[in-house]
Formats: C-alpha cells, sequence, structure tokens
C-alpha cells in the first residue's frame, strides 16, 4: 500500500517521483487493497490527519519491514518510543497476532487518537501506550520485563525524541532477549548525518547514537540509508548479543 495522498511533507524531506512510483508500483503487488490490514492502516493515517496529527507517521514500506522481521524472529513482546497515531503499532500487531506491543507516548491527543486507531484496527488488547516522557515511564515496564510479568523484548523502535536517542538504546539493552532487534529511526536524514553545516540537537542525536552504538560491546550494528515516497533517511540497526 502507499500513502495515497496522505503522504509526509515535512521540511527537510526530499520528494522524488522515480523514488515516490517505486514504492507505489511495488506496494500494489507486496501489498495490495485485498490485505487484510490495507483498510485499517489507512483508516489511521486519516483520522491521524482529521484529528490534527503531525504528518511524521514511518513509511509503510519501513513499517511493514518491521513487523515482517518480528514475524521471522517470532517475537513476543515489541517496544515502540514515540507512538504518534498508531501506525506502526497497528502494523506489528495485525502482522503479528500471537505478540504484545508497548508503546510510549508523551503527547494525551496523540494517545487518545492512537487509541481510537488500535480499537478500528481490532488491536487494542494487545497494545499498550503508556503515557508521559519515555524515559518517566520505561522504569515501571522495566520492573515488569525483570519481575517477569512482562516478556523480554525482542523488537525494539526508537522514534520520539532524537536528542534522547542514545539513552533509549542504552536503557533498553537490558531489557531485550539475545538477538533482539532494535531500531532507530532518522539517522541519515537527507544526509544531515554528515553535513558540518547541521549542528542540531536532532543531528547531534544521530550522531551520538551512531558513535555510541558502534563502540558498545553488548550490540552489534549497521546504518542502512534508504530512498522511498518520503525521501531519503536511513535507521540504525542493532542486534543484541
Ligand atoms: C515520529 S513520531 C512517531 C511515529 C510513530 N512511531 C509511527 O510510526 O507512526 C514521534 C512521536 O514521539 C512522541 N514523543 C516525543 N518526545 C517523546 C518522549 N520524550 N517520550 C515519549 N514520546 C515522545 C511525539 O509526541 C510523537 O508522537
Amino acid at each position: 500500500m502507499s500513502t495515497q495522498g496522505l503522504a509526509f511533507t515535512g521540511k527537510w524531506h526530499v520528494q522524488n517521483k522515480t523514488w515516490t512510483a517505486v514504492d507505489a508500483y511495488t506496494q500494489e503487488h507486496v501489498h495490495p487493497p485485498t490485505t487484510s490490514n490495507y483498510n485499517v492502516l489507512l483508516d489511521a493515517l486519516r483520522n491521524s490527519r482529521d484529528k490534527g496529527l503531525p504528518d511524521i507517521a514511518t513509511a509503510p514500506t519501513v513499517a511493514k519491514m518491521y513487523a515482517l522481521q518480528c514475524k521471522a524472529r517470532g517475537v513476543r513482546h515489541a517496544l515502540e518510543f514515540g507512538t504518534l497515531g498508531g501506525y506502526t503499532s497497528i502494523w506489528l500487531a495485525t502482522v503479528n497476532p500471537g505478540m504484545q506491543v508497548t508503546s510510549l507516548e508523551i503527547n494525551a491527543h496523540h494517545k487518545a487518537v492512537a487509541q481510537e486507531n488500535l480499537e478500528n484496527a481490532g488491536v487494542a488488547d494487545r497494545v499498550t501506550i503508556r503515557l508521559g516522557p519515555a524515559l518517566d515511564v520505561l522504569p515501571q515496564l522495566a520492573s515488569e520485563i525483570e519481575s517477569g510479568a512482562k516478556p523480554r523484548l525482542g523488537f525494539v523502535y526508537i522514534d520520539a525524541d532524537k536528542q534522547n536517542n542514545w539513552t533509549y538504546l542504552d536503557r533498553v539493552i537490558a531489557l531485550c532477549e539475545p538477538g533482539a532487534v532494535i531500531y532507530v529511526d532518522n539517522i541519515v536524514r537527507g544526509g544531515s548525518l554528515v553535513d558540518p553545516e547541521r549542528q542540531d540537537e536532532r543531528t547531534f542525536g544521530a550522531r551520538q547514537v551512531v558513535e555510541n552504538a558502534g563502540k558498545d560491546p553488548r550490540v552489534d550494528c549497521v546504518v542502512m540509508q534508504f530512498v522511498g515516497e518520503k525521501g531519503y533517511d536511513g535507521m540504525l540497526m542493532a542486534v543484541v548479543r
């Protein structure tokens, strides 16, 4: 599926007709409208837009790739930092009917809209949104995982306030099972990662997580660049040893 006119319009993001056309062509074939979660995913984007949420949900190809990684690994519990309208949570939960998803969100309006979207998608019983700054909410989740009340994490998606990328990765590793996969989104951002002119907090957050994760003996890492309907960006992938 493509976002069908609901695509991201953020200012750092370069539209490219070929990249967009390739996404549209491939998604038409690999995620056609007959797919069971097709309509609920579009509903979530539409409802989020109508309720005034920013147009910054993860690209469909990327969110589906995350959902398929969870399926390939048989993940029991996935964690997302930054829920927004629940778009990626819906992908994760609909593709993985046996998996729990926990998602952390600071904004009460985003959480409320996401809750509507999760209910519409029929996955509200397996996706729990915890409201608050992720660093405040994480200790409670950690104690539930440490006590065995919740399974250890097999998949983590870091997509919240970019200046905390490294802190989130650093803290979450201890809650993961060996072999768990952690992704940090928006690392490349049109090449700003290596642009010496870019000295903003988000870019520092991207550089810090790349530099620190690369030295960390608890994980093996790679950074992948990609293009698509949402422009040129990339993510860091870390696999827990
Ligand atoms: C890029 S959006 C997330 C998109 C979402 N992962 C998706 O795929 O649709 C970032 C979200 O992180 C939330 N956020 C920002 N700072 C946060 C923090 N300190 N703790 C938790 N959530 C935060 C924002 O309110 C926003 O909803």
